[in-house]
């Protein structure tokens, strides 16, 4: 097994031995079961921006090892922050209520400050547009579930590049296997940023850009599909850029048999599939990611609080 996190923070942190470990323990899990690898723990949820998969993904976890919850889901309105309270004094005093911090926040290096002040285990779950390690770690998951390696396959990532925090902590996970291919698919405006084509050249990943979706789609083992950012920019951005790249039916035909689409949801208008494709087809894998997320969450949970 790799050494202990302390806190996660960003998905560079992980290693191989580490995530096998974590994927081994998180294969264990049964939906229907009840665990006690965490009973008598208590888990803090601080999520000062929206989710619905990582919160209750991250409570449903907690909750199925034994371990009981606090927090706030709305913390920028319904916590002490309204009134004034800094970021590092929550996180201070919330060391003293719980064995564990699960962070969400809008600010780019939040979970990192958390940290830095924090008694207890932090995990990051989203900062702004920095980093989302606990999505990577489940889409790594679910590519390995899906077509079964993680070395030598090629990913498409369409969207929002710029703004997308899953495609950025993704692709740092991906800097760790080999023969990794991948292809940005992205409106001009929102293309990926240098920070991570320099980390990709730095391990030897093979990436390029490229405009025709049409082209890309053929020859991808996953199509991980990103929504526009509407919330993190200006609007006029997001006008120039929304539409430009959709799933529909008509380009799904180009998706190999063997291959898979994800996304990390919550998915709008750039996937126009009709439910029931969604619900048949198997190439469609981002339910499936989703549920993913619980068990990659409870393995997570288990590796640093017990
Ligand atoms: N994928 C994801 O982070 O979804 P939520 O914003 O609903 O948590």
């Amino acid at each position: 097994m790799g050494a202990k996190l302390k806190h996660f923070i960003e998905s560079q942190q992980l290693n191989k031995p580490l995530i096998d470990s974590l994927f081994k323990t998180a294969r264990s899990f049964d939906f229907n079961s009840e665990y006690d690898v965490l009973k008598g723990k208590i888990v803090a949820l601080l999520f000062y921006e929206q989710s619905s998969r990582t919160s209750n993904s991250f409570k449903s976890a907690a909750q199925r090892l034994g371990a009981k919850i606090i927090g706030t889901e709305n913390a920028k309105e319904f916590s002490s922050v309204a009134k004034g309270e800094s970021l590092e004094d929550t996180i201070r005093v919330f060391g003293g209520f719980a064995h564990g911090i699960v962070l969400r926040h809008s600010e780019e290096g939040s979970a990192k400050r958390a940290a830095e002040v924090s008694r207890r285990p932090i995990i990051n779950a989203g900062d702004g547009r920095g980093q989302h390690p606990t999505q990577a770690l489940l889409d790594i998951y679910t590519i390995k579930q899906e077509i079964g390696r993680l070395d030598d396959f090629s990913i498409a990532f369409v969207g929002d590049l710029a703004y997308g925090r899953t495609v950025r902590s993704l692709c740092y996970l991906l800097g760790k296997f080999d023969g990794v291919d991948i292809t940005f698919v992205s409106p001009e405006n929102l293309r990926i940023g240098t920070d991570i084509k320099d980390y990709l050249t730095r391990h030897g990943v093979n990436f390029k850009e490229s405009t025709k979706l049409d082209e890309v789609l053929p020859k991808a083992d996953i199509v991980y599909v990103t929504r526009i950012q509407k919330e993190r920019m200006a609007i006029e951005d997001y006008e120039k850029a929304r539409g430009l790249y959709v799933i529909n039916q008509k380009n799904l035909g180009l998706v190999r048999r063997e291959a898979r689409v994800m996304h990390p949801l919550p998915h709008v208008e750039e996937i126009d599939l009709p439910v029931k494709i969604e619900e048949t087809d198997e190439r469609i894998a981002y339910f499936r990611q989703a549920e993913n997320g619980m068990y990659v969450r409870m393995a997570l949970l288990s590796h640093m609080l017990r």
